[in-house]
């Protein structure tokens, strides 16, 4: 990309200079694989076909159009988006599902090769739509493969409803962005399949026959219970307001975030086939009443958590802590 563009390619040389210059170093990369390779397998390019700077760089109205056109029938296949990463992988804040699709149409227009492109796409019909109107030939999910690996199985197999859409936060790209271990808001399996050895759809059976009391259906309160509930164990959700989501409600309702609803929808749909959890609304439960309900363990989310802090006397606090079993949500798992 920055050879290509004369924004940051500079050289005088055959490398630099004209489109023809600047492109020629990808054409020679493509050639010289094509030959190295032979008929062993394809070779895919892709290409960022505008960086969004206006004239300061490459535009899909001009060189991105230009370069593709040059070079069109040359890979077996090309793999179609925009520069830079923050263009890549729009929010869905700022972008609704598809929001590369103009671009890909382009490059669709000037090669007989395969095109794959990319737009956040986490929705079967949506998927269904771009390849049936021939717009692209292969559909590139990045964060929706993050949020849910086996989506493309769960299409196949028909089990739409299981799919754990991307929300569209991009917290996966600010662990890139801040050199820290990746995170996924929809996939709390995500980056520890190796050091934890967690799996995004299975999960050890229980140990024991205990039974978990979980106050506070946010959404770690609403994580913990599906994943306890597929471990087998007998699970209490409750949540003194009349829907689950917690924080979730508030924030799914700005401005672009109706996806974030998302994360409640999944775990709400997964937990209801569930039948042993339960499920309580409007019930708000103190420190004391915790303790009589009898759970082996008691998960008390982080606002209830703060909440007996504050409205018990510290005795009862301390002893809610020592007597109830109060796990985090990362020992669902053990
Ligand atoms: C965590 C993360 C890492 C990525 N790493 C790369 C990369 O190494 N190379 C690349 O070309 N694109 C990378 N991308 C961009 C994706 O390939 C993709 O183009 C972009 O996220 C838009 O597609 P999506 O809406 O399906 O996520 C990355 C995206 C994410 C979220
Ligand atoms: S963190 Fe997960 S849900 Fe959020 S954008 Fe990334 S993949 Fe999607």
């Amino acid at each position: 990309m920055h050879f290509l563009s004369k924004r940051t390619n500079r050289r005088s040389d055959e490398y630099g200079g004209s489109l023809e210059n600047r492109a020629r170093l990808l054409r020679e990369l493509i050639e010289d694989t094509k030959d190295a390779v032979g008929d062993r397998c394809a070779v895919v390019v892709r290409l960022a076909v505008d960086q969004l700077l206006g004239s300061d760089g490459i535009t899909a109205a001009s060189e991105g159009h230009d370069v593709i056109a040059m070079l069109a029938e040359l890979p077996d296949l090309w793999d179609v988006n925009i520069a830079d990463w923050s263009n890549d992988s729009q929010t869905a804040r700022f972008s609704e599902e598809g929001y590369q699709e103009r671009y890909i149409a382009q490059v669709k227009s000037l090669t007989s090769k395969p095109v794959v492109g990319v737009g956040r796409y986490t929705s079967p019909d949506a998927m269904v739509r771009v390849l049936k109107s021939g717009l692209m030939d292969m559909i590139g999910a990045a964060r929706p493969s993050i949020a849910d690996p086996f989506l493309p199985q769960k299409i196949e197999q028909g089990r739409a409803e299981d799919i754990r859409e991307c929300i569209g936060c991009n917290i996966c790209v600010t662990g890139d962005n801040q050199c820290v271990p990746i995170r996924c808001t929809q996939n709390p399996t995500m980056g520890e399949e190796w050091r934890r050895g967690w799996h995004p759809e299975r999960i050890a059976a229980k140990r024991s026959d205990r039974s978990v009391l979980v106050i506070g259906g946010g959404p770690c309160g609403l994580e913990l219970t599906r994943a306890l509930g597929q471990r087998g164990y007998e699970v209490t959700l409750c949540d003194q307001n009349e829907q689950f989501g917690g924080r979730l409600l508030l924030e799914s309702k700005l401005p672009g975030l109706a996806s974030w609803h998302r994360v409640v929808d999944y775990r709400l749909q997964q937990i209801q086939r569930m039948a042993n959890v339960q499920t309580l609304r409007g019930s708000p439960v103190t420190a004391s009443e915790a303790l009589e309900f009898g759970a082996s363990a008691v998960y008390a989310g982080h606002r209830a958590a703060r909440e007996f802090d504050e409205t018990t006397a510290q005795t009862d606090s301390v002893s809610f802590r020592r007597e109830a079993r109060v796990c985090s949500p990362n020992r669902a798992h053990a």
